[in-house]
């Protein structure tokens, strides 16, 4: 009886832990590969969610001043970083990209 109850708990732990981490693959996978992205995904959630970042499209000069102005109010990136950040939006959040489509 009591074996069933703790199954059946952590049953329960297992699924909560499954979803959540569902979620997180939701607000990740539009950010495909590449160099740059892991300082998106983790340095652009601190103040706002992904999707502010990942429903835009910029140029590249307009990515770069988004993230100067981003470093401006606070985002952890030296010089190097805000640039290669740039490059890899730019790369895949450009006016060309396709808005509709999640990326993977
Ligand atoms: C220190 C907190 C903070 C961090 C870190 C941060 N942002 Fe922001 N972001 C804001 C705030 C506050 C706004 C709304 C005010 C504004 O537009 O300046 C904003 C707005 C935006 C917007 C919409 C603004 C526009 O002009 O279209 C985009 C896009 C954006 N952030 C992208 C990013 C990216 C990319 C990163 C990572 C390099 C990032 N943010 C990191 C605070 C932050």
């Amino acid at each position: 009886m009591l074996s069933r109850f703790f199954l059946l708990v952590s049953l329960i732990c297992i699924a909560s832990l499954l979803s959540v981490s569902a979620q997180e693959d939701e607000h990740t996978k539009k950010f495909p590969e590449g160099e740059g992205r892991d300082l998106v995904v983790t340095v652009c959630r601190q103040c706002h969610g992904l999707a502010a970042t990942s429903d835009s499209r910029h140029t590249l000069d307009g990515w770069e001043r988004i993230v100067n102005d981003m470093v401006n109010i606070g985002a952890a990136l030296d010089k190097q970083q805000a640039e290669t950040v740039s490059q890899y939006l730019a790369n895949n959040f450009g006016p060309n990209s396709d808005k509709s489509e999640d990326k993977k």
